[in-house]
């Protein structure tokens, strides 16, 4: 498989491809979405809330992104890497935010890195950028900002607020990020910014107007159905009521001597 580099996202905007986006944070799930072709690898900070079982993003460490990123690395030969940079990791000074992001690139294998913010996280952005790491920007609903934002919720909905988040978008372009996350707005707002914008915007909860979707791998995947899901994610199947009736065979089996049989023994 030919390896995806970051220019080759920016060009499947001018081509009029869509870019389909998962999260992933283990080895053998990059393997598989790598294996079907999905061109670009998250590893999202959403991995403290579906994989550690934590309320929300805030509290997940460099550390613990670098150990998913490189997992994730090992097991992709196609996709691009994009990690993120947790809450803390570069919005002190931009040393940290040099410094944080190189960590993921050095120790973890990211092949670039996703900040939370428009403008007020800009010069990070471009100390970064300034590195020769690619930055993809994240703006609308930013989930590191839960507490200020009072809970996770649509964001852009006045003009106001849309305008907002549009400076954003343009500012962001004008620094160098490669492409943008639009997360939880409008689809009018989204699909205007992505009319304007020359590099790819990737949606979640941002409806069909984006150049790209992203959808956190769980809850496509159905992993947690005892989670209310979000409007906007479609499950695609039921992966918990698999993997729990598997287990509930095996049980059943271990409890009936039948495993191990004959053929599983030596
Ligand atoms: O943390 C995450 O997984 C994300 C994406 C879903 C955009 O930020």
């Amino acid at each position: 498989m030919k390896k995806i580099t970051v220019p080759d996202i920016v060009k499947m905007k001018s081509e009029g491809r869509k870019i389909p986006v998962l999260t992933a944070y283990d080895y053998p799930m990059a393997r598989i979405l790598d294996d079907a072709g999905i061109p670009i690898l998250m590893v999202g900070d959403s991995c403290g809330m579906v994989e550690a079982g934590r309320e929300n993003t805030l509290t997940v460490t460099l550390d613990e992104i670098i150990y998913h990123t490189r997992s994730v690395a090992r097991g992709r030969t196609a996709a691009v890497v994009v990690s993120d940079m947790p809450f803390g990791s570069y919005q002190t000074s931009v040393i940290e935010a040099r410094r944080n992001a190189a960590r993921l690139v050095a120790e973890g294998g990211a092949e670039a890195v996703k900040i939370e913010g428009g403008r007020r996280s800009l010069r990070a952005i471009k100390a970064v950028i300034e590195m020769d790491i690619p930055v993809m920007g994240h703006i609308g609903l930013t989930p590191q900002s839960v507490h200020a934002m009072g809970g996770y919720r649509v964001q852009g909905k006045s003009s106001e607020a849309a305008e907002k988040i549009t400076e954003d978008a343009r500012e962001l372009e004008k620094a160098g990020v490669f492409a943008i996350v639009l997360e939880g707005i409008p689809s009018q707002l989204a699909g205007d910014i992505t009319a304007e914008l020359g590099i790819p915007t990737i949606g979640i909860g941002a409806g069909p107007n984006c150049d790209g979707q992203v959808l956190v791998l769980n809850d496509m995947l159905g992993l947690d159905s005892t989670v209310k899901t979000p409007k906007y994610v479609k499950r695609y199947m039921d992966l918990k009521n698999i993997i729990s009736s598997a287990v509930v065979e095996y049980v059943i089996d271990v409890e009936a001597g039948r495993f191990p049989s004959k053929e599983q023994s030596y």
